[in-house]
């Protein structure tokens, strides 16, 4: 039986498309849900195209982070996952609903793990005069972008590179990672993917 993946997304949903598209026929894990912290988010629409359920779980329409959570932990139940993925998800997720999910969420991450969680991290590999950047997937735990790595991707920084053209030249190997890793934890195999 195929796993049930769903994929919660903040924002244009590149990532979430990659991982939709990638889960075909052959694939151990399809699309069960699309859902968004914010209505406005462009990766809705892309979701919808795909044919992919959608939700709105609207950070902004709850008075505190727990009910908010809460939320968020119905309209997941309700789609029954077996492995939620965040794709630009844009939110900190306390360590309560970390732990109800323990070993289910996975997340990509912009920058080499264990260097540079947190924001910003494009900017930060310029500022610490990094001749590498990349990206990570790891397993999320309730501490924030720290859990353990199931692949990474690398890319050289150049010196004329600004957080943008990083930005943008990570974006596809983005796409090319959380496929793989994806692809590898639903067939129950935790060993690191690599990119190139
Ligand atoms: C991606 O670069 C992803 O790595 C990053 O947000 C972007 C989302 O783009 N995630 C984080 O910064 C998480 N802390 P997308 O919506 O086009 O997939």
């Amino acid at each position: 039986m195929k796993k049930r993946v769903a994929i919660l997304i903040s924002g244009g949903g590149s990532n979430m498309v990659a991982l939709a598209r990638s889960m075909g026929k052959d694939h151990p894990a399809k699309p069960v849900l699309v859902l968004s912290n914010n209505a406005n988010a462009g990766g809705l629409q892309k979701a919808a195209d795909l044919g992919i359920p959608t939700a709105i779980v609207d950070h902004r329409q709850f008075d505190t982070r727990p009910d908010f959570e809460t939320g968020l932990h119905k309209a997941l139940l309700a789609a029954d996952p077996d492995i939620i993925c965040l794709a630009g998800f844009m939110r900190i997720l306390s360590a309560g609903f970390v732990e109800n999910w323990a070993g289910k969420i996975l997340n990509i991450h912009p920058s080499i793990l264990p260097l540079f969680p947190g924001l910003h991290t494009h900017q930060r590999a310029l500022d610490a005069g990094m001749a590498v950047h990349g990206c990570s997937v790891h397993l999320v735990t309730p501490e924030l972008d720290a859990g353990p790595i199931l692949g990474q991707a690398v890319i050289p920084v150049l010196s004329a590179d600004t957080p943008d053209d990083l930005a943008k030249r990570l974006l596809p190997m983005e796409h090319q990672l959380y496929p793989a890793a994806l692809k590898k934890f639903a067939s129950g195999d935790q060993t690191k993917v690599t990119f190139p």
